[in-house]
């Protein structure tokens, strides 16, 4: 298959560059072109001329969004529609990658894709807009919901813990008071391998590893991984004041996968043992 990536140096990007080895890619990111230049993106994609594009580029950096409103929208939802529109003109089907942020996080239940969206931060409503340009603009379109997200090399929460306790902060206080799906990019990697032969899926799709912790609990299974002597002490958000506030309840229940006889996403356990097995330094 011919595969065009977006954001392919990012964290996601990378794993599904290593993974999809085996198709004819294109793994391209801002030194490539820039999602925001609308004839840029329409050039790339038209020369290359995918069968899907994955498009992982984005503004990531939920508290620079909350403070550079401008930036965010221009890349999240701008360039996303930039992205969509020359999907539909190429043909191609477009795999935009989203977030749990759309949601408010205020239910007590995980979201499903059924669920309405409510984002909190700039972050979370820029990415909801850029879902809605992608379907708006390509008909043939998913969009991929992860959340709580980590991979080779980070940046992710498991690399900041591992830094913080090579640096020897004691004690490790660590929110207990949100909660969500810790998730691979090997996990997420698999099954948009497995969605990309479902052509017939569209629409939203979550991809989250099973089961939940709070942070505090997912620092606790990282340390334990690495043998690491170290035990978090669980805190409330309320010690850690950040621009953009984050959502207590960030869990996503994947009904698709269920609605289309897809298997599960692995445990966040076995997903993170398998993790350290692959990457002993993260
Ligand atoms: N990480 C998470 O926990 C998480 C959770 C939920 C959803 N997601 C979503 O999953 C996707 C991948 O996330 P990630 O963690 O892999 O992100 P990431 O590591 O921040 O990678 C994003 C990539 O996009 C590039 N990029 C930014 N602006 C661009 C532009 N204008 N034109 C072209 N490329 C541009 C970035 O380049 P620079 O580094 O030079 O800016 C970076 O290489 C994103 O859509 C994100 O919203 C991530």
């Amino acid at each position: 298959m011919k595969i065009m990536i977006t954001g392919a140096r990012g964290m996601l990007g990378r794993t599904l560059t290593r993974r999809l080895k085996g198709h004819e890619l294109l793994a391209a990111d801002i030194e490539d072109f820039d999602i925001t230049d609308a004839p840029a993106v329409a050039e790339a994609v038209s020369q290359f001329d995918p069968e899907v594009v994955i498009h992982c580029a984005a503004m990531t950096a939920v508290d620079d969004c909350q403070t550079n409103e401008n930036a965010a929208w221009e890349v999240n939802v701008n360039g996303t529609a930039n992205i969509a529109e020359a999907c539909a003109e190429s043909g191609a089907r477009l795999i935009a990658m989203s977030t749990d942020y759309v949601f408010s996080g205020e239910s007590d239940r995980p979201y499903s894709e059924h669920d309405t969206t409510g984002p909190h931060t700039v972050y979370g409503m820029t990415k909801m807009l850029g879902e809605m340009a992608a379907a708006k603009y390509c008909e043939n379109s998913m969009i991929v919901r992860v959340a709580w997200l980590y991979g080779p090399g980070g940046p992710s929460f498991v690399h900041t813990m591992l830094r913080l306790a090579a640096e020897g902060v004691t004690p490790m206080r660590v929110v207990d008071d949100q909660i969500g799906n810790p998730t691979s990019t090997e996990a997420v990697t698999d099954h948009i391998k497995l969605l990309l032969e479902h052509p017939e899926i569209t629409g939203p799709v979550h991809l989250t590893c099973e089961g939940h912790a709070t942070w505090c609990e997912f620092a606790a299974e990282i340390f334990r991984l690495v043998g690491l002597d170290c035990t978090p002490v669980p805190c409330s958000s309320s010690e850690f004041p950040r621009p953009a506030p984050r959502p207590a309840n960030s869990q996503l229940d994947n009904i698709v996968l269920t609605k289309h006889n897809l298997p599960p996403m692995p445990h966040w356990r076995k997903a993170l043992e398998e993790f350290f097995q692959e990457n002993p330094d993260g």
